[in-house]
């Protein structure tokens, strides 16, 4: 079965704690991540829509959520589904919280460590939907390693990702985007949906900007988004 398994001992993500959080904040980290973080030391429930106290008819999973205002739209947008958030940084952890709270999202559950203990958790088929937002860029060719998108990774969505689910990357490193493209091509269990340049150039309207988007494209980056369908 495919895991990521040694792998993990690469670290993938730079700090897990930025400036002090706020009473509010570590409130929400102290009081309501508990009971929405994930069990991983029992075995995922079957169906896996279980892991959610509302009705979800599938679920979804985003890695590196940042801030999590991408998976704090999409749960709003698609009450119906159930959303894995992860993400070892606690300042973006606490900041998902508050809208959790603020907008009273009952359809979200939060890892907030590597998102490669989720993935090996995971059961076979059991997730429609993967989101790499922004992965950390890793620029330097000695820490190419360390991309979260990689073969590797990619075996294991191809695992856990039910026939048809959507992948969707993205990112505005030209180099990171070919690589995945590579990886992407090279794995044979996705197919880029992209039929012209303006597939990857624009989002689609259910594909809100997350932070890190906004400031790449504030200094002269643009963006590149990628969808991929598991076959
Ligand atoms: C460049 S930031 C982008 C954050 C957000 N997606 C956005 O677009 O604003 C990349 C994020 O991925 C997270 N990350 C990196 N490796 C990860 C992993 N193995 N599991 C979960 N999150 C990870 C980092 O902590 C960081 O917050």
């Amino acid at each position: 079965m495919a895991r990521v398994g040694d792998r993990k001992t690469i670290r993938t993500y730079g700090r897990r704690k930025g400036h002090r959080l706020s009473a509010r904040k570590q409130r929400l980290v102290d009081e309501t991540l508990p009971p929405l973080r994930l069990a991983m030391h029992v075995s995922a429930p079957a169906p896996l829509t279980g892991l959610f106290c509302v009705p979800a008819s599938q679920v979804w999973l985003e890695i590196g959520f940042g801030a999590g205002e991408h998976l704090a739209w999409q749960a709003e947008a698609n009450p119906g589904v159930g959303i894995i958030g992860c993400e070892p940084y606690l300042n973006g952890v606490a900041a998902l919280l508050a809208s959790i709270e603020e907008r009273a999202l009952e359809n979200i559950r939060i890892w907030d460590g590597d998102a490669r203990e989720v993935l090996d958790w995971l059961p076979d088929t059991s997730i429609s939907r993967i989101f790499v937002l922004h992965p950390d860029p890793w620029p330097k060719a000695r820490h190419h390693k360390r991309r979260l998108v990689s073969p590797e990774t990619l075996e294991v969505f191809a695992r856990v990702m039910v026939a048809g689910a959507e992948l969707r990357v993205a990112t505005d490193i030209g180099d990171y985007a070919r690589s995945s493209l590579e990886a992407v091509q090279a794995s044979g269990s996705f197919v880029w949906t992209a039929e012209c340049a303006r597939d990857w150039r624009a989002p689609l309207p259910d594909w809100p900007p997350t932070r890190y988007e906004r400031k790449a494209k504030q200094q002269g980056r643009a963006p590149i988004y990628l969808r991929f369908l598991r076959v």
